[in-house]
């Protein structure tokens, strides 16, 4: 209630939609202001969720994106305020990621460790799937350009994942390769799992907030990872048949890798 500044502004929008409100499954975006995240706040407002954001700053995310979405003040290195804001969620997506590699918000603390935190809560709540929106390159070469000139993030990013998939939560672990601005739903797509050898086409963050709200109860990314670039060549709306061919996650995923 506190996000909407009073309970009766509160009581007037609940009651504005309450039919859907009370039917629909909710959905925490985390990292609901990145340009992914807002992406995936919009579709899953149209496919029928209701949708909760989060931010670590109420004031930027309002006034960047409006106050018809609702919003969660989040720091996923803090436990308390992601248990907070997962209470009564049934699906999370997270769109998060560090921007410093170094400091408090590095990707240690933010791509492994708030992973961790969100994890845990996510299956303290009992949540039906947890969508992750990772890189590509976790999970590869440990010597990525990456990790040197952004302290290790591949690594942290591959760690946060593998504690998504041991986790008990059914997962979605999706790796974009160089994100664009482009819109969605215009440049084909490829999804391949453990393909990170050559440089590929970016894809749109609005394609990948589509596929993370397609994957939230779609059978066909259930305990998946896979990798996901931009290709000229494909079909735009193909990727939902790839996605059925793509293997589920095992278990014995390869030895951490060394850094
Ligand atoms: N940029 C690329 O080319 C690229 C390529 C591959 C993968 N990716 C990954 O794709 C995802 C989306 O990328 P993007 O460029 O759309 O987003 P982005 O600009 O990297 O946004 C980062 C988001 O993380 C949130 N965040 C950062 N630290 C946080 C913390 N401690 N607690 C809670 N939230 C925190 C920020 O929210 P607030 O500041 O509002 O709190 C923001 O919404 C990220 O995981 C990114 O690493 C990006």
């Amino acid at each position: 209630m506190k996000m909407f500044g009073s309970a009766l502004l509160a009581a007037v929008l609940l009651t504005s939609v309450a039919g859907s409100l009370h039917a629909a499954d909710r959905v925490v975006v985390v990292g609901g202001t990145s340009k992914t995240g807002i992406a995936a706040i919009r579709l899953a407002q149209e496919a029928g969720y209701d949708v909760v954001g989060t931010t670590r700053s109420l004031r930027r995310a309002q006034e960047r994106y409006g106050s018809d979405i609702k919003w969660a003040v989040v720091d996923i290195k803090d436990p308390a305020t992601v248990k907070a804001a997962f209470d009564g969620a049934d699906y999370i997506i997270s769109s998060i990621g560090s921007l410093e590699p170094t400091g408090d918000n590095r990707p240690e603390n933010v791509d492994y460790k708030g992973v961790v935190n969100m994890v845990d809560a996510a299956i303290a709540q009992n949540v039906k799937r947890f969508v992750l929106i990772s890189s590509a390159g976790a999970g590869g070469d440990v010597r990525n350009r990456l990790n040197f000139i952004f302290s290790n993030i591949l690594v942290w990013k591959w760690l946060g994942e593998d504690y998504l998939r041991d986790g008990a939560t059914e997962s979605t672990v999706i790796r974009p390769g160089g994100l664009s601005d482009e819109p969605g739903g215009v440049m084909g797509i490829d999804l391949v799992q453990m393909d990170v050898g050559a440089t590929r086409p970016r894809t749109s963050r609005a394609d990948v907030a589509a596929i993370s709200v397609h994957c939230l109860s779609s059978p066909d990314c259930k305990n998946k990872t896979f990798e996901m670039y931009g290709d000229v060549g494909r079909p735009v709306d193909g990727w939902k048949d790839v996605l059925k061919s793509l293997k589920e996650d095992d278990v014995t995923f390869e030895a951490m890798p060394q850094r």
